[in-house]
């Protein structure tokens, strides 16, 4: 530890919060990768924006990298810190400061939970409708930085379609408040949208106003057992043609196999190569039955050979674990994670290059799938084999990955669907993203951050 920089700090900024114990600066210097040894200089935890403020500017007078920190849920390595930066955990700025009955917007501090946004809304009639399994830990800031995307964007879209403000100190020290609100605003560049989706590489967000929405009338969960690769974008196209869905998701034997020895039930008795979870609006009796000729025609044709329709509200939740639940369960083998994406049309036929690719290169590896097929984004996860070095394994599944870009391109897909570059992609992101793109992505970043001191070496 820089113990001469901290000292300087501390000096500097007296009532700041600081941690720099080892077990802060490992639990506070890594997220769920699980891939990077923790090593930042300290953990300061401001409790208001001006603290921030002041800790950027001190950081760019020292020349010191800040690595802002979230909930650390994050899959891509964005929030690890490995190479003496400070570490700026949002966690004490965790309140709701606001809301609008008129506008229908909840304006918040970006350390607050996502399940915390989620009750602050249904206390006030309305909901935010983001939504993905580490809502109790991830952060309304974590979110925004990596355009956090989940179960329900088949319905409302990514974090970005419901941030309605953002306020940021960016690289430099400056405070900026985007947007403030407005639904109509044509006053040139919308900087607001830059901020979604740049990973901390810009500035930090030290306050959110959220669109919020009604809540949609009551719904059905239904799970599937689907018997061949084909038929999931048949059923997906039946289901999405007569009933209105909330959700789309899939996931194969494999996921199915981990989250069962997890603890979760699983409702049949057969095995069947890949399931569907789907939610959809089912307030009155016709829609219910609706869904159930939707299974019979799918039935008939092949697509599904058995379902479970929930008939409570614990069944609900009991048949979301089997696909919630596949994260945790595999986290403690610490896999190696494909985020991908196609537009739904491609998916077919990328589903069948991409499958003629990982039988072939890991004949012996545990590939599991799961994801929302519905937005065609997959999740591809391989597991190590018990005994095999870990440094060989991503090795070899970062040149199986050079593959699945090559894969990607034909498709026009591309290598993060939702969790953004951080470490773990920054080598592929030629393939998603031109040169001149990340030529003028560059450009911006040194606009906003000139001494390079926001998350140094993530993204590029
Ligand atoms: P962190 O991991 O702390 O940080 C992520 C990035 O944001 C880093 O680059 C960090 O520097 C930056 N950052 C954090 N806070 C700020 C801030 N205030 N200002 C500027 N930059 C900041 N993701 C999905 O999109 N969809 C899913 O369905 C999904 N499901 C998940 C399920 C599980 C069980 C887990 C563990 C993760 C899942 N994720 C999912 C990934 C992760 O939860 C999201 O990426 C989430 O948005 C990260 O939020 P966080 O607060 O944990 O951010
Ligand atoms: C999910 O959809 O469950 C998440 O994005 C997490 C993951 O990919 O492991
Ligand atoms: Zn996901």
């Amino acid at each position: 530890m820089n113990t001469s920089t901290l000292d300087a700090l501390r000096q500097a900024l007296p009532g700041l919060k600081l941690l720099s114990e080892p077990a802060d600066l490992e639990h506070y210097g890594r997220d769920w990768t699980r891939r990077w040894t923790p090593a930042p200089l300290a953990i300061a935890l401001p409790a208001t924006a001006e603290e921030i403020q002041a800790v950027v500017r001190w950081a760019n007078l020292h020349g010191v990298a800040i690595v802002p920190s979230g909930g650390r849920t994050g899959l891509s390595g964005g929030a690890v810190a490995a190479n003496g930066e400070l570490v700026v955990s949002l966690e004490r700025m965790n309140r709701v400061v606001g809301f609008d009955a008129v506008d229908r917007t909840l304006t918040v501090q970006p350390g607050i939970a996502l399940e915390a946004v989620h009750n602050a809304a249904r206390e006030r009639g309305l909901i935010y409708p983001v939504d993905f399994g580490a809502r109790g830990s991830c952060q309304i800031g974590g979110n925004i930085a990596t355009n956090a995307g989940g179960i329900r964007v088949i319905r409302y879209g990514n974090t970005r379609n419901w941030i309605a403000g953002l306020d940021v100190i960016t690289g430099s020290g400056e405070r900026l408040s985007l947007n403030r609100g407005l639904i109509k605003n044509a006053t040139g560049y919308d900087l607001r949208h830059l901020f979604i989706g740049s990973e901390g590489t810009l500035g930090i967000v030290v306050e959110a106003t959220l669109a919020l929405t009604d809540a949609p009338p009551p719904s059905q969960v239904l799970l599937f057992a689907v018997p061949h690769m084909d038929a999931l974008m048949q059923v997906f196209g039946a289901c999405r043609s007569r009933l209105t869905l909330s959700a789309f998701e899939f996931f194969t034997d494999r996921a199915l196999h981990h989250v069962v020895a997890h603890g979760a039930q699983n409702p049949f008795a057969g095995i069947s190569p890949y399931y569907v979870v789907t939610e959809f609006d089912a307030e009155q009796e016709a829609q219910q039955t609706e869904a159930l000729a939707v299974f019979e025609y799918c039935l008939e044709r092949g697509w599904v050979t058995d379902g479970v329709i929930a008939q409570s509200e614990a069944q609900a939740k009991s048949l979301w674990r089997l696909r919630e639940g596949i994260t945790e369960s595999l986290a403690p083998h610490k896999p190696y994670k494909n985020d991908i994406s196609v537009r739904i049309a491609a998916v077919p036929g990328f589903l069948h290059d991409m499958q003629a690719l990982l039988s072939r290169e890991y004949p012996d590896f545990d590939v599991v799938w799961f994801g929302h097929i519905g937005d065609g984004n997959l999740h591809i996860n391989i597991v190590k084999p018990d005994g095999y070095d870990y440094a060989a394994f991503i090795a070899e599944c970062e040149r199986v990955t050079e593959r699945l870009c090559e894969v990607l391109q034909v498709h026009g897909g591309s290598i993060s669907a939702e969790h953004g570059i951080g470490l773990v992609k920054k080598p592929y992101l030629g393939s998603a993203r031109s040169a001149e793109e990340i030529a003028l992505m560059r450009g911006i970043r040194t606009v906003f951050d000139p001494n390079g001191i926001m998350n140094p070496g993530k993204l590029f």
